[in-house]
């Protein structure tokens, strides 16, 4: 793997010619969570900076030990430590006096709207970890989770905590083959689905997609039963043997459970995420490093100030998907440690109209909002007239993650949408990482836009050269984590070879994590991610492998082979670009037909599903290969960019891209 063409060009067009830098405004800085003083603190004593942030959950038994390197990279955090996070995202706040609180003001797509306590999120989790144990479930089993943006989703998760049970969630858009290879890989005992949610204005149903997975998996289908949430309404099929519905099993289950103290790595949840390779990696993150590093970050990131609204707390909203690990680590563990308040909302930003988010943090007065840029640089093409007719002076802080945001949707969020007060922070993370990693402080950082700026308290970050070896301010380089930090990943579910082999193999004598972005420091020495240097793609923040798709373009009978490439979009960031060779001979060329490129497409959308599904299929009669057989992707990635080839001379038949080219425009 070399640096690539990703360094050589930064993501941003213009992001070296912007200059400004924005000084946390003096309200905030005044009265911040976290100073400068917390990067002297964790300098000085790393481990013990981390050991009081531990302090922020209530632990049943203290740990003995901060953090166990000697096996590494396999971390042991908080050792001897034993906690339940369940008890930390909900009953301490109940016992804590604050049972009245909002937890979450849900907002379905359709309009139907419920404001949960914490008090009623703690009776619900019990009843739902009730039943979860009364369907078999046990301490150390897998259960799946197949939901839309339902308050249930939360539920859900939380009662797998509370009960020990490892939770695997599986985002809605998902395909019956994803789910059930994911299923089958942890082997899930009980999947947890609704019969559908509403998207755009329409029911989309799952229920249907979870019977295909498990009958795809036939006698081999570790499930025993499928637990249903009713959301839509809409007919679904029942097997009396296996399904049970929410409203029957927990609505009447014992709101009272005690839950059980587990130790500091007990598995939490593992999430399926794309690698380089076809298959999808299970993350595993555990219980309390995982927790101490989410809720900490939170807390230090966003500012934020809990408490109800007659106390004047933050009203937080992050907009991800629970499927995703933003929504786990900020939408419920780390928020729902600190105990703030918060909006989930099920829907698109466009149903039924293109102000619907605006509409949502005027009614609810967020204050503080978490989005990704494809969203913002969607709605600036949408124009600012819309987020213009509502209020939305109750922001205070906006953030932003999962791809590089360019300055211009920088300045533009910061403007329209924050009234030119909120302080942007731009996060940087990774499923793996579990928590933010690089970002601005809200009351201490001046923020450039476009950068992450620099690691925070307590974690390592470096920029290395091919050999390891930091590179100078100005230049750019691979990122790198250099120390251990709590929320970190432990290893890959079933695979710990390749946990070793993905991450730290690369920089092995500096044992270094290779996070696989590329990333620039500037004159200052802020960071500027430059997006990945290997071949994964990111497609409006969701993490999509070039081989996974060009692996399911192949098991399509028509594909003899397949080249997939993520060319740059001005609102995706990055769009999925195929080069297909057909079996039944090469002539059929560019007038293949819309039809089979459009059967391609369906085709990838049922392998995977329809956020992996290419914008567009290009049919060529060979694809760029070396002599050794490797395909160079830089060339097709050219051709899609509609930039001019770059050099073709290490091409076993340099000729090639001339045809491709060609192709490329005769099909577009
Ligand atoms: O390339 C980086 C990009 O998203 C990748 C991680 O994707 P995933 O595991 O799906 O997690 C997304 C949400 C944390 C990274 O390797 N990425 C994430 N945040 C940023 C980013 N790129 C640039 N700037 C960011 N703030």
């Amino acid at each position: 793997m070399s640096i690539g063409a990703n360094l050589a060009e930064d993501t941003g067009s213009s992001t070296s010619s912007e200059k400004r830098r924005f000084e946390p405004p003096a309200d905030l800085a005044a009265e911040a969570n976290v100073t400068s003083a917390a990067y002297d603190r964790a300098a000085q004593d790393r481990l013990g900076f981390w050991a009081e942030q531990a302090e922020r959950l209530t632990w049943a038994e203290p740990f003995t030990e901060v953090l166990d390197w000697t096996d590494a990279p396999f971390a042991k955090w908080y050792v001897g430590g034993r906690l339940n996070a369940a008890y930390n995202c909900v009953d301490r706040h109940v016992e804590a006096g604050r049972g009245d609180q909002v937890a979450f003001h849900f907002v379905g797509e359709p309009g139907d709207t419920r404001d949960i306590t914490y008090a009623d999120l703690k009776d619900e989790v019990s009843r739902a970890a009730n039943a979860l144990l009364d369907l078999g479930v046990r301490t150390g089993d897998m259960v799946a989770i197949y939901l839309p943006m339902i308050p249930e989703a939360v539920v859900s998760m939380l009662a797998c905590a509370r009960i020990g049970a490892t939770h695997t969630v599986v985002f809605g858009g998902f395909s019956a083959e994803a789910l059930a290879s994911r299923i089958e890989d942890c082997r899930a005992k009980v999947v947890i689905t609704a019969d559908g949610g509403y998207r755009r204005g329409a029911p989309s149903a799952l229920k249907p997609t979870v019977d295909d997975a498990i009958g795809k998996l036939g006698g081999n289908s570790p499930v025993d039963h499928v637990l249903t949430v009713r959301r839509t309404g809409e007919y679904v099929s029942f097997d009396d043997a296996t399904d049970v519905w929410w409203h029957d099993v927990v609505d009447g289950a014992s709101p009272e459970h005690t839950p059980e103290a587990f130790d500091a790595e007990h598995p939490l949840y593992v999430m399926y995420s794309s690698g380089t390779t076809g298959k999808p990696k299970g993350i595993l993150h555990t219980t309390g490093g995982y927790l101490v590093g989410a809720a900490y970050t939170h807390h230090a990131v966003f500012d934020l100030k809990p408490g109800s609204a007659e106390e004047k707390g933050d009203v937080y909203w992050c907009t991800a998907d629970i499927g995703w690990v933003t929504g786990h680590s900020y939408i419920v563990y780390g928020p729902l440690a600190n105990g703030v308040t918060q909006v989930l909302y099920e829907g698109t930003p466009d149903s039924p109209h293109q102000g619907r988010w605006w509409e949502i943090v005027e009614r609810y007065g967020v204050t503080l909002l978490y989005t990704a840029p494809t969203a913002i640089r969607t709605f600036m093409k949408w124009g600012r007239e819309i987020p213009d007719r509502y209020d939305l002076s109750s922001l205070r802080l906006l953030g932003s993650v999962g791809e590089p945001i360019n300055p211009e949707a920088y300045l533009w969020y910061r403007n329209v949408i924050g009234g030119d007060r909120c302080p942007v922070v731009d996060t940087w993370w990774q499923t793996e990482t579990g928590q933010m990693m690089i970002s601005p402080l809200p009351g201490v950082t001046a923020g450039k836009p476009g950068s992450a700026m620099q690691a925070l308290p307590g974690i390592g970050v470096d920029v290395v050269d091919e050999n390891g070896d930091p590179v100078p301010n100005g230049s750019s380089g691979y990122l790198v984590l250099t120390e251990p930090w709590p929320a970190m990943l432990r290893t890959l579910w079933g695979d710990k070879d390749r946990f070793v082999e993905t991450y730290w193999a690369r920089f092995e004598k500096q044992g270094y994590y290779f996070a696989g972005d590329g990333a620039k420091k500037d004159e200052d020495g802020d960071i500027w991610i430059l997006g990945r240097v290997d071949d994964v793609m990111n497609v409006s923040g969701h993490r999509l492998s070039t081989s996974e798709i060009e692996s399911a373009l192949v098991s399509h009978p028509r594909v003899a082979e397949a080249a997939v490439v993520g060319a740059a979009d001005e609102t995706t960031g990055q769009a999925v670009f195929a080069y297909v060779i057909l079996r039944s001979g090469a002539e059929e060329g560019a007038s293949a037909g819309d039809a089979l490129v459009h059967e391609l497409r369906t085709h990838v959308g049922k392998e995977i599903g329809a956020i992996a599904k290419p914008r567009k299929i290009t049919i060529v009669p060979e694809l760029p290969k070396t002599r050794s057989g490797k395909i160079m992707r830089r060339l097709l990635r050219d051709v899609a960019e509609n930039r001019a080839v770059g050099d073709t001379t290490t091409l076993s038949d340099p000729a090639i891209m001339a045809q491709i080219a060609g192709d490329d425009r005769a099909v577009k």
